[in-house]
C-alpha cells in the first residue's frame, strides 16, 4: 500500500520518527509531505536530522499565519499533492492546523484516512488543537487511539466501530532516544546559559497561546518562574519568544535562564539531568512520565490524565495565585511511590499502526 504521511509542526516529527522507521521494514511505500507550518530549522530540520527520518518527498512551505489561513493554506496545496499520488492511506498525526487540513483534504477527495493520536481530549474548547482533534477523529476512517482513555473518548461520540487501540508511538521513541543518551550516544545538550547540569536545575517549557498571547498572563508566569530556588532551564518556543519581545518581558531573569529550543535528544538528556520538568506541553508531560521525573503542568487540565493519576503530574493553571514556598514545594515534590505501570503501551505502537493499517479494508467504517 502507498502511505501519505502528513506532518507540519515539531510533535508530529517526534511521532513521524518510529512510524517511518516501521513503514521503512515492509513493503509499502512511505511518502512523507511536510506542510512548512513550522519552518524553523530548531523546530524542524534538526528533528530529520537527529532522528534519522527521510526528508519530506515533498515540502509545502505555508509558513506562518492565523489558523484560518495557515489551515487554508495547507488544504488548498494538498488536492494537487493528492491527485498526483493517488494514496491508499493519507495518515494525519495529532492535532494541529497541519493535521486537520490533510484530513479535511483527503476525506473530500475520498482518500482513506487514519488519524494518529485519536480520541484524545482536553474539553477545553479554547484549544484550537482541541478544534483540531474533535474535527479530524469525526473525518477520519481508522482512529488510533493511544490510551484505554481515549479509545473511551471516541466511544461517547460515536465512533468505536472506527477505533483501534495503538498505544502511543512516542513511547517507542522516547524509550529509544533515552537507551543512546544513556550509551553516550549523543553529545551533552546544549542548555541555556547560566545552567551548570552538574546542579539542580528545572526544565521549563511554554508555548500555549492561552499562556503566551495575553500581557499580564504571561508576565505573571514569567514571574512565578524567576522566583523559583532552583535554576530554571527554558528552551524558548518561537511563539514564546516573539510574544515576550513584543510585550517587553525579559525571559532571562532571577532563577529562570531562557535559550534555544533542543533537538529531541537533546531534550530527552535535559529531561534526565533535570529534577523535574514545568511546561504546557502535551508531549513533555509524557516524556516526563517515561523518563521518571515529576513534572508540573502550566494547564487547568490535561489530555493525559493517566500522568495526573499515577502522582507523576500535577496541573497548575495559576502558578502565580499561589505562595512561593507552595508553588517551590509542587515543582520540587518528590516522586510518587508505586508502580505507574503502561498507560501508553509497551514501546512497540509504530508496528500496531502499520498492522492495523494492512488490516483495515474499504468499507469497514461502521459508523
Ligand atoms: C503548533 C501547534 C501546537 C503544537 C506546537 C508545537 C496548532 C494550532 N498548534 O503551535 O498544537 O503543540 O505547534 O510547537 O497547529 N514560529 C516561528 N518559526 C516556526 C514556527 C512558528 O517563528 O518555525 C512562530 C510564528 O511567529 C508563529 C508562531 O510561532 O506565528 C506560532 O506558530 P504556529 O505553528 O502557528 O503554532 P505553534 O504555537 O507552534
Amino acid at each position: 500500500m502507498k502511505v501519505v504521511s502528513i506532518v507540519g509542526a515539531r510533535p508530529q516529527l517526534v511521532k513521524l520518527a518510529p512510524v517511518a522507521a516501521a513503514f521503512a521494514g515492509t513493503e509499502h511505500q512511505h511518502f512523507i509531505v511536510h506542510t512548512g507550518q513550522h519552518y524553523d530549522a530548531d523546530l524542524s530540520d534538526v528533528f530529520f536530522d537527529g532522528l534519522g527520518i527521510p526528508a519530506p518527498d515533498i515540502h509545502l512551505g505555508v509558513g506562518s499565519g492565523s489558523h484560518g489561513v495557515q489551515t487554508g493554506a495547507v488544504l488548498s496545496a494538498l488536492d494537487a499533492v493528492f491527485e498526483a499520488e493517488q494514496p491508499d492511506w493519507v495518515l494525519v498525526y495529532g492535532d494541529t492546523n497541519s493535521t486537520v487540513a490533510g484530513a479535511l483534504s483527503a476525506v473530500k477527495m475520498h482518500l482513506p484516512v487514519a488519524h494518529l493520536e485519536a480520541g484524545l481530549r482536553s474539553f477545553n474548547r479554547r484549544m484550537p488543537e482541541e478544534h483540531n482533534r474533535v474535527l479530524t477523529d469525526h473525518c477520519a476512517d481508522l482512529l488510533l487511539a493511544p490510551t484505554e482513555e481515549a479509545m473511551g473518548h471516541l466511544a461517547n461520540e460515536g465512533l468505536a466501530g472506527r477505533a483501534r487501540l495503538a498505544g502511543d508511538v512516542m513511547v517507542d521513541i522516547c524509550l529509544r532516544i533515552r537507551d543512546a543518551v544513556r550509551a553516550g550516544e549523543h553529545a551533552a545538550p546544549v542548555l541555556p546559559e547560566g545552567i551548570d547540569p552538574s546542579r539542580p536545575f528545572l526544565l521549563a517549557t511554554l508555548h500555549r497561546p492561552d499562556n503566551t498571547d495575553d500581557p499580564a498572563r504571561l508576565a505573571a508566569l514569567v514571574d512565578s518562574l524567576a522566583r523559583l530556588p532552583l535554576p530554571v532551564a527554558l528552551p524558548a518556543h518561537p511563539r514564546l519568544v516573539a510574544r515576550a519581545e513584543e510585550y517587553g518581558i525579559s525571559l532571562t531573569r532571577g532563577s529562570l535562564h531562557a535559550g534555544r529550543p533542543l533537538p529531541y535528544a537533546g531534550l530527552v538528556a535535559a529531561v534526565l539531568a533535570s529534577s523535574g520538568v514545568i511546561t504546557d506541553s502535551g508531549g513533555l508531560q509524557k516524556e516526563a512520565f517515561l523518563l521518571e521525573r515529576i513534572c508540573t503542568t502550566v494547564r487547568p487540565e490535561t489530555e493525559w490524565v493517566e500522568t495526573v493519576r499515577t502522582g507523576w503530574n500535577a496541573l497548575v493553571a495559576d502558578p502565580h495565585l499561589l505562595s512561593d514556598e507552595k508553588w517551590a514545594a509542587t515543582v520540587t515534590r518528590s516522586t510518587p511511590a508505586g508502580d505507574a505501570g503502561t498507560p501508553y503501551g509497551d514501546g512497540r505502537a509504530a508496528h500496531n499502526v502499520v498492522k492495523l493499517m494492512e488490516e483495515w479494508k474499504r468499507g469497514s467504517r461502521l459508523v
